[in-house]
């Protein structure tokens, strides 16, 4: 394993895999009715977020805590950074304060990269900008191995605002490197111009890739990334690129749905789909504190998981 985790790409298939097995081990002490463990007694985790966030932070607060690490949740909104503080100089405070490991969310794709030069702790990638989120595709590959038994040669369609999403990137690479086969669909103008470089097909017909898909991911429409009209209306949008309950019906019967959250119901997916028994939306939540308490372990050299 890197020290750090910026990229689900950075992530060879035996460093994924401990991941996802160690998380299964920590899942079985998540079971018990004293979840903690003594593991990163003495440890620091600097939660530093520049963007909003419920899933993540919560996770990965609940995930330090729960390994006994202590934890220093920093948000911008409030800070010096509205004193025009730069990151460079957050970081190097946070530092003093005595980070073994800070978890970075921040606007701009590369932020994770820069903080892992300046500081001696590992960096955790909690999301930056439209480039990468690879704790997310982590827990998303937990949950589908779980719920379809593997992932090798499994089919997974991701469906929607890929242009602005980091979590199609980091799922695509990290799908990929664990040897499933990865369908991106989307409106042209949705799709970032280097896609045929991706390790994965492309198609923008919904309708003819959801009965050969084990797992369907819908991507929220990133209204507040769009600075100009990607298609004609909500309606128009959810009309070719939703996932209604006719569609839903299209899909093979043991197939799943997931969806990173937060959710825009009414729009990438209808509600009676989002809360059906074969959507994982609530059960990736829940896998997220796992993954990311393993992250953690893995990274800070925690002791055996007992
Ligand atoms: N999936 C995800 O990153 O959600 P949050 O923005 O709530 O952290």
């Amino acid at each position: 394993m890197n020290r750090h985790l910026i990229s689900a790409g950075d992530l060879a298939k035996d460093d994924a895999l401990l991941i996802l097995d160690t998380a299964e081990e920590l899942a079985r002490v998540s079971e018990r009715s004293i979840k903690k463990l003594p593991t990163l007694r003495g440890r620091t985790v600097v939660n530093l977020f520049f963007e909003d966030s419920t899933r993540t932070r919560i996770s990965f607060e609940a995930a330090a805590k729960r390994l006994s690490a202590d934890v220093i949740n920093f948000s911008a909104k409030g800070s010096s950074v509205s004193k025009g503080e730069s990151l460079k100089d957050t970081a190097l405070t946070l530092e003093a304060m005595g980070a073994d490991a800070v978890v970075i969310r921040h606007g701009a794709s590369g932020a994770p990269h820069r903080l892992a030069t300046w500081v001696r702790g590992s960096v955790v990638n909690a999301g930056d900008g439209t480039h990468e989120h690879p704790t997310q595709a982590l827990l998303d590959a937990f949950s589908m191995r779980r719920r379809l038994g593997g992932l090798d040669g499994r089919r997974i369609t991701i469906v929607g605002d890929v242009l602005h999403s980091r979590v199609a990137r980091s799922n695509v690479l990290l799908l990929a490197t664990l040897g499933a086969e990865v369908t991106l669909v989307a409106p042209p103008t949705l799709l970032p111009v280097a896609v045929g470089t991706w390790p994965c097909e492309v198609s923008y017909d919904l309708d003819a890739v959801l009965p050969k898909s084990d797992a369907v991911m819908m991507l929220r429409v990133q209204k507040e990334r769009m600075n100009a009209a990607y298609f004609p209306s909500e309606r128009e949008y959810s009309r070719r690129y939703g996932l209604d309950r006719d569609r839903f019906a299209k899909m093979p019967d043991d197939a799943i749905v997931m969806h990173p959250g937060p959710m825009n119901r009414g729009m990438e997916i209808a509600a009676e789909v989002a809360d059906s028994p074969r959507s994982t939306i609530v059960e990736q939540v829940a896998n997220g504190v796992t993954i990311r308490m393993a992250v953690l372990y893995l990274l800070l050299g925690g002791e055996t998981v007992a």
